[in-house]
């Protein structure tokens, strides 16, 4: 593994899910990893988890981490090449990131999408520039179309609790009062499409279809509670619609999931990123139920970042 910024720089699925397992069995086992190695950590957007977790799975390598909320602790960054700089940027990214780059020996970005610009954002003109000018090893903390240490996080999850050879695991669009990226849909799309033991189906209202790029030929059932139908785990998130570029086309409260949602699956687990708006997308029930797995998969995301780590630094 040279970055890791989506399902393909995975590589061998299995084997790093295997990885995976082991790290989450024995978490401290592979300290000699990190020592005098520093992960570095950029944030152009908030975080909980994702900024935590990373830190957690860079100290339980036996790494240091540093953290960096660019624009808000640093100078002003200017991002087009060629800017004449007599405006309110102060640094160019090209500076910056080769600057950090001699700070660490891997480093982490998080750049949403503007959601006005769909061809900027799929091209993730923004996070290609960081990535052209860092000269350590590269992880996407969540760019503007993918999400995936939250996916191989959500990997681990169902990894560890299905009680079946083959699972149905459906992804379903909710509600929401504003206008979310499809990251963590994509890229739930782009990883769970190639899991040869999962059975995945994609369910949102009409006009909320995903980029096919990610979607890869997944089944789309557009009638919610048929999607449910015996489903072993479902996975609500709400986005924005990628056909008209960041709108809102349905609000409409009857996707949220509810516990009569979760009476048509088979025992259903359910899952969700984090962080969620209860009593809009999915209610307070469900979530609290024995069969959310909410907490458990939110920290997977420390194995998921530890066991990238672990590639990256080897
Ligand atoms: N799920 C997730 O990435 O959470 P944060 O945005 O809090 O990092």
């Amino acid at each position: 593994m040279k970055n890791f910024t989506s399902f393909a720089d995975a590589g061998d699925y299995k084997a790093l899910l295997q990885q995976a397992l082991e790290i989450k069995a024995n978490p401290y086992g592979y300290q000699h990893i990190g020592r005098n190695k520093t992960v570095g950590l950029i944030f152009f957007n908030p975080s909980l988890r994702t900024r935590l977790s990373s830190i957690k799975a860079a100290y339980n390598l036996g790494a240091q981490a540093w953290v960096l909320n660019a624009g808000a602790d640093s100078w002003t960054l200017e991002m087009a090449d060629g800017a004449v700089m007599n405006g309110g940027t102060q640094e160019h990214i090209k500076d910056a990131i080769a600057v950090m780059s001699q700070y660490c020996d891997v480093l982490g970005v998080r750049t949403f999408p503007s959601l006005t610009n769909r061809d900027e954002d799929y091209q993730e003109v923004v996070f290609n520039k960081i990535l052209q000018y860092a000269t350590v090893p590269f992880i996407s903390l969540e760019s503007a179309t993918l999400h995936p240490l939250q996916s191989f996080a959500d990997l681990i999850t169902v990894a560890e609790t299905k009680q079946k050879e083959r699972v149905k695991v459906v992804l379903t669009w909710a509600p929401h009062v504003r206008a979310l990226p499809q990251c963590v849909p994509n890229s739930f799309a782009d990883w769970f499409s190639e899991i040869d033991w999962v059975d995945f189906v994609i369910t949102h209202p009409e006009g909320y279809e995903l980029a096919e790029q990610f979607t890869k030929g997944a089944r789309i059932e557009y009638d919610q509670q048929k999607a449910f139908k015996g489903a072993d785990y479902i996975y609500a998130k709400n986005w924005s619609s990628y056909r008209d570029y960041g709108q809102i086309l349905s609000s409409d409260p009857a996707w949220m999931v509810s516990e009569a949602h979760m009476a048509l699956t088979d025992n259903g687990k359910f899952m969700h990123c984090l962080p969620v708006r209860r009593n809009v997308v999915v209610t307070d029930a469900v979530l609290d139920s024995p069969n959310s797995l909410i907490i458990q998969e939110a920290g997977n995301r420390t194995i998921s970042m530890q066991t990238v780590l672990h590639e990256l630094l080897k």
